[in-house]
């Protein structure tokens, strides 16, 4: 399949790579052609890089994965309504202000997301919320745990989640690990969520963990 991805950070370059791995035609979007990562990742990878409207025209199904507070931006760069118009967008964003040191704050919350927010600037997008309550490493090895944890699906189309959960079983994940929390409102939860994460990791001093949901018989 063909993948797009916006984003030339850790989490761009970690997810191509695993994309190539899994057989994909890739491409890296950025907001310049010539992002010096993106074109490094590409040489190593077997990818492609260019623009974010170039990726997203490449992709059938496009990951987004910029920095939090210019996600809406990345997209409106992309030339989304045209370029990703009826495709299965995975947002793994979090809406993280570092501007005053740590811990971050969220630049969006309590009655709305940052995937709220796509979807509503895009209505013809199908933004599916995925993969942003963890390390991006776990992301694509998620059998790196001893035990079996646990992943969240957020959005408004049934057929969209189904196939970014095929896509999730296809990198390792199993059926009974992917919750699916409903429509696009319920990533509120996941991206407040990041707060404790950031939190634990400065405790832990790691991000190779991941929540467990632990159900009476
Ligand atoms: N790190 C993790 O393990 C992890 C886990 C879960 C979720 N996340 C989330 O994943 C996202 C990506 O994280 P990251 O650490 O890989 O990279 P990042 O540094 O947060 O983001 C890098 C990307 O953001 C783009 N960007 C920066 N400023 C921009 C602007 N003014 N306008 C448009 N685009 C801009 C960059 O564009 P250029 O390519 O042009 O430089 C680059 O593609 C973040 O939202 C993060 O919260 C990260």
């Amino acid at each position: 399949m063909k993948i797009g991805i916006l984003g030339t950070g850790m989490v761009g370059k970690t997810l191509g790579t695993k994309m190539v791995e899994l057989g994909h035609d890739v491409m890296l979007g950025s907001r310049s052609a010539e992002n010096a990562a993106a074109l490094e990742w590409a040489q190593a990878s077997r990818g492609r890089a260019g623009t974010f409207a170039e990726a997203a025209a490449h992709g059938e199904l496009v990951f987004v994965a910029t920095k939090g507070e210019h996600t809406a931006a990345a997209l409106t760069l992309a030339n989304a309504d045209e370029t990703l118009a009826g495709k299965v967008v995975i947002d793994v964003t979090n809406p993280l202000d570092f501007s005053k040191g740590m811990p971050p704050t969220l630049t969006i919350s309590n009655d709305d997301s940052l995937g709220e927010l796509l979807q509503r600037n895009h209505p013809g997008v199908r933004i599916v919320k995925a993969l942003n309550t963890m390390w991006c490493g776990l992301m694509v090895a998620p059998r790196m745990l001893p035990e079996s944890h646990h992943t969240f699906v957020s959005g408004n189309d049934a057929d969209a989640k189904a196939q970014v959960v095929a896509l999730l079983k296809s990198m390792g994940w199993r059926d009974e690990e992917v919750v699916d929390l409903g429509d696009i409102t319920t990533a509120r939860g996941t991206e407040m969520y990041l707060p404790l994460w950031v939190r634990l990791y400065g405790v832990k001093g790691t991000g190779a963990f991941n929540l467990k949901l632990v159900f009476a018989g």
